[in-house]
């Protein structure tokens, strides 16, 4: 089996879930913690739009729940069901960029893929380069 096909597929269930009503751009994001076990969010968007959450975000708060500090890979997936062969790349945006950064190494894998598998993997420090995290705070 592909290494990736069970972060794939809990970011593929997920992303079903998403509550996406504006934007109609439906985004799953699964985490590999370091125990090996596997985190999934979707997107919640609002009415009131900025209060809309990123599902990085979730995928990261139901890691915390756990218990669990530590990521190991991410994997973010999403597209507009509208044009579902649209090229381009669903990055985490700045602000999720720097949620991950708080429980990653700059070496930590974030895959990022559309329906039809992985387009491109990243490091955490090539999205996010000279980082601010906890070890600035001593
Ligand atoms: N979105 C995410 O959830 N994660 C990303 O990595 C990119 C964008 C969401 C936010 C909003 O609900 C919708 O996608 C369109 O921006």
């Amino acid at each position: 089996m592909d290494a990736l096909a069970d972060l794939f597929e809990a970011a593929r269930a997920v992303r079903e879930k998403a509550h996406a009503p504006y934007s109609r751009f439906k985004v799953g994001a699964a985490i590999r913690g370091r125990s090996g076990r596997i985190y999934a969010g979707c997107n919640v968007e609002n009415a009131a739009y900025p209060v809309g959450a990123c599902a990085e975000g979730g995928a990261i708060s139901a890691m915390v729940a756990d218990g669990e500090t530590g990521i190991a890979e991410i994997l973010v997936l999403g597209w507009t069901d509208a044009h579902p062969d649209a090229p381009g790349l669903t990055t985490p945006c700045g602000g999720c960029r720097q949620r991950i950064r708080e429980f990653a190494r700059p070496s930590t894998p974030i895959h990022v893929a559309g329906p039809e598998g992985i387009r491109r993997s990243f490091t955490l420090d090539e999205l996010l380069p000279e980082s601010f995290g906890p070890e600035n705070l001593g």
